[in-house]
């Protein structure tokens, strides 16, 4: 995501002068930082997230989520945060020595695979990354491998439907609409499971496999 988006305070004063019904979801205990948008720790409940889980952070970027992850996994369970980019991967292994996420390890994802294990993922999280994955139905048709029995898929996009608002903050190119995500995900062969209500200013769908 730009950095522009990094501007917590103006989000909300462009949401409140926008009319947004959606002000209502910013978290005004977290005012001034990415938490008050970004929800972390509702996102962690909303997907059930428990201790012992596998959970795969799939584009982590800098690694924002990955505390919340790995505290939700516990010591018995195990976070994948995946990335591509060199400079990302050199920044996500020094966050988690930082903060000593012993159950958090880093994968070298390739654009066309994330190389997770196979049968081992209880939840994908794609946060913001969602737009950059290339040839997506044949991406998140081959990520069925990787899922567990019962696994979920969690997407959170900026709303491209707030486009006026987010463009503000953001490149063009850098939003989704959730119709979109469903026609793509179904063209995957998934189905949706959730479409959590807690964010205010990204989409938050939820999707697993049909049992065969
Ligand atoms: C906008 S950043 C979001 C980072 C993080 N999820 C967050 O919300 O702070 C998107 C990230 O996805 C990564 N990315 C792009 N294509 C990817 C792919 N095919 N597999 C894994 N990561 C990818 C990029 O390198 C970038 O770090």
């Amino acid at each position: 995501m730009s950095p522009r988006i990094l501007s917590p305070l103006l989000l909300a004063l462009v949401l409140v002068a926008a009319g947004c019904t959606n002000v209502s979801k910013l978290d005004l205990s977290n005012v001034g930082s990415r938490a008050m948008w970004q929800r972390p720790d509702d996102v962690v409940r909303a997907l059930g997230i428990e201790s012992g889980d596998v959970v795969a952070d799939l584009g982590a970027g800098d690694g924002y989520f990955e505390p919340y992850l790995a505290e939700a996994v516990g010591a018995g369970g195990r976070v994948y945060a995946v990335e591509v980019d060199p400079g990302a991967v050199a920044g996500l292994d020094a966050s988690i020595e930082a903060g000593n996420l012993e159950n958090v390890e880093v994968v070298v994802g390739l654009p066309e695979d994330p190389n997770l294990p196979d049968r081992e993922v209880d939840v994908v999280l794609l946060v913001n990354s969602y737009h950059h994955i290339d040839e997506r139905p044949a991406y998140f048709r081959r990520l069925r491998a990787d899922l567990a029995p019962g696994g979920q898929v969690a997407i959170i996009e900026p709303n491209e439907d707030l486009g006026g608002v987010l463009s503000l903050f953001l490149d063009e190119g850098h939003t989704s609409r959730a119709g979109d995500v469903h026609a793509e995900m179904a063209e995957a062969g998934y189905r949706s499971a959730s479409s959590p209500d807690v964010l205010p200013v990204q989409i938050f769908e939820v999707f697993e496999v049909p049992s065969p």
